[in-house]
């Protein structure tokens, strides 16, 4: 009785730090600990304004020249995401930058699969092309590689803008926020209906009155 019980209750801790404390320590990456290892470019201009679901977009990547040779050695593959600009993330805490990335709000879009990170072309530039998703909303954004080891643990990163993350920013025009167009112009002409609708009452009461 007391073995059994004690059987199943260190089956529980086994299953508590596997399942619940191991991810928890995996998951402690802070972005401040990310070497900028790699040369990150975004196709769109500053400024530049895209359409969710039709534009596309073709990020490009390569190793830093001036790195210590090897750097890489644990380099698996490269994980590209849409960020939010600062200017899109102000009083939206849902967006919000943390430094712990298990946590962190900031770079909610794939651009793409995983790429599998090749070592021996890490010095030529690598080019990816997708088109902007449906999902992707109105704001700013720029584009940030992560470098993922063989766990999928995040160790290195590149961004397309600098680190105040004012430069190279590009808009994506979401889907709902081409809809408003749509919606501004059926409220005209509900608008436009009420009001001949009433001036129609208007005169009916005039005419009936003499
Ligand atoms: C984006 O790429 C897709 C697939 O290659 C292509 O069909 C589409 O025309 C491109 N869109 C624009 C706006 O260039």
């Amino acid at each position: 009785m007391y073995s059994s019980f004690l059987s199943v209750a260190v089956s529980v801790a086994v299953f508590a730090v596997v399942c619940c404390v191991s991810p928890l320590v995996d998951a402690e990456v802070m972005f401040s600990s990310l070497p900028e290892n790699l040369i990150v470019d975004a196709s769109p201009i500053q400024g530049q304004v895209l359409k969710a679901g039709e534009d596309n977009i073709t990020v490009s990547w390569m190793l830093k020249t001036n790195l210590a040779p090897g750097v890489d050695a644990k380099y698996q593959s490269i994980k590209i995401k849409l960020c939010y600009g600062p200017s899109s993330q102000v009083d939206r805490g849902w967006r919000k930058t943390r430094d712990n990335l298990k946590k962190d709000k900031t770079c909610q879009f794939n651009v793409g699969e995983s790429l599998i990170y090749n070592s021996n072309a890490a010095q030529m530039e690598q080019r990816v092309t997708y088109t902007i998703s449906r999902e992707v909303p109105t704001a700013m954004f720029f584009v940030r590689a992560y470098v993922l080891d063989s766990n999928g643990k995040k160790i290195a990163y590149g961004q397309s803008t600098n680190a105040e993350k004012n430069t190279n920013l590009f808009e994506v025009e979401g889907i709902t926020g081409r809809n408003t167009s749509l919606n501004i112009a059926a409220t005209c002409f509900s608008a436009f209906s009420l009001m001949s609708m009433t001036g129609f009452y208007i005169a009916d009461r005039r005419r009936k009155n003499k």
